[in-house]
């Protein structure tokens, strides 16, 4: 019999595949929600054939991800808030990114394997960009989905870990490279008297200013448009780089780090948020895997907690540590 590491392994894309075409098809939020629990409506909801349909049910119940009992079908209790789309735990956010785009990237894994860079190519026709985010940004789904994804893996951690660092001590948060503002809003909602900057490319500008209005936080937050590496960053006492490092090599990651050393003033921090290696790098999971995704969609990598430490260290930052979220994107603070 085949063993179930190879097994796992080896099905695994088909089950992730059934985890994002349902949520794309709205059937775990119908079911979740009350609104369907019996093949034929949930077919008729989702605009689907339910003979095709009974096929994908079938999987998610051998998954786990959906129940079958007394003849209906039901989210598992402990599911539920992160399968329904009006929880606030919901995560089919970050499964647009994977389901758009990585899972095309990853065709050319092999390619990869042999050039050592990110492989474009298997999406877009033209591939002269530089940097992945001038690509993924020219179509407006692909930044929607893109930002979406960030959000849906940097709110929930940054709300914990805002918790446990002394932000009240400063006053002006820049989240470098900010993406959805998840971090920088999750920040001002827990420090009623900082205030904060998102410096991005200015492409991002409209989905950051849907947020902070949505998060009423917006008289606290400023979006400035730019290029981190080209651009001066604006002035501020925290810096704050989430999944910026494991996007670039080494150079360009030291540049940043530098760039935002001489921007800080003495007793400033540095909060790097990204997902971690144990420091014998045997997982996790999570973090294995996106260290493809990065190798085949930027020009990073992911490192251990004591790598980060070090690589500030050699910046000049003192009194690094590691703060840990319940989840995947932990911190790693260092101060000027
Ligand atoms: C992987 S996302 C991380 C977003 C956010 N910090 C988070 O943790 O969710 C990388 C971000 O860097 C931004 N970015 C990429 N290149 C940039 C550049 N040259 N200047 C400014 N921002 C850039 C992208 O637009 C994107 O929002």
């Amino acid at each position: 019999m085949i063993p179930i590491e190879i097994k796992q392994a080896m099905y695994g894309f088909m089950m992730s595949q059934t985890l994002f075409v349902g949520d794309e098809i709205g059937i775990f939020d119908y079911i979740s929600q009350g609104k369907a629990n019996n093949l034929s409506d949930l077919a008729k909801l989702a605009d689907v054939n339910p003979d095709a349909l009974k096929r994908l049910i079938l999987a998610a119940v051998s998954i786990g991800l959906i129940e079958f009992k007394d003849g209906e079908y039901k989210i598992p209790d402990h599911l539920q808030p992160f399968l329904a789309r009006n929880s606030s735990q919901y995560c089919g956010d970050s499964f647009s990114h994977f389901r758009e785009v990585s899972v095309r990237t990853f065709l050319n894994f092999k390619e990869a394997l042999k050039e050592n860079k990110p492989q474009w190519q298997s999406i877009f026709a033209q591939t002269q960009e530089e940097s992945p985010f001038g690509q993924l940004y020219n179509n407006p789904k692909h930044l929607e989905n893109f930002l979406d994804s960030m959000w849906g893996l940097g709110y929930a951690p940054a709300q914990e870990l805002v918790k446990k660092c002394a932000l009240h001590q400063h006053n002006v948060l820049v989240d470098v490279g900010g993406g959805s503002g998840s971090f920088a809003i999750a920040a001002l909602e827990n420090h009623p008297n900082l205030k904060a900057i998102v410096f991005d490319l200015p492409k991002v500008r409209p989905y950051l200013e849907r947020k902070f209005s949505q998060h009423q936080i917006a008289e606290r937050i400023n979006f400035i448009g730019g290029d981190f590496f080209k651009d001066e960053l604006p002035p501020g006492d925290v810096y704050v780089l989430g999944y910026i490092l494991s996007d670039w090599n080494r150079e360009n990651g030291t540049q940043l780090l530098n760039k935002i050393y001489n921007s800080l003033p003495k007793g400033g921090l540095v909060l790097i948020v990204e997902k971690l290696f144990n420091e014998d790098k045997n997982g996790p999971l999570e973090t294995a895997m996106m260290n493809i995704a990065m190798l085949l969609e930027t020009w990073g990598q992911h490192y251990s907690g004591s790598e980060y430490i070090q690589w500030l260290q050699e910046i000049g930052f003192q009194n690094c540590k590691i703060i840990r979220s319940n989840g995947e994107k932990h911190m790693v603070m260092g101060i000027k």
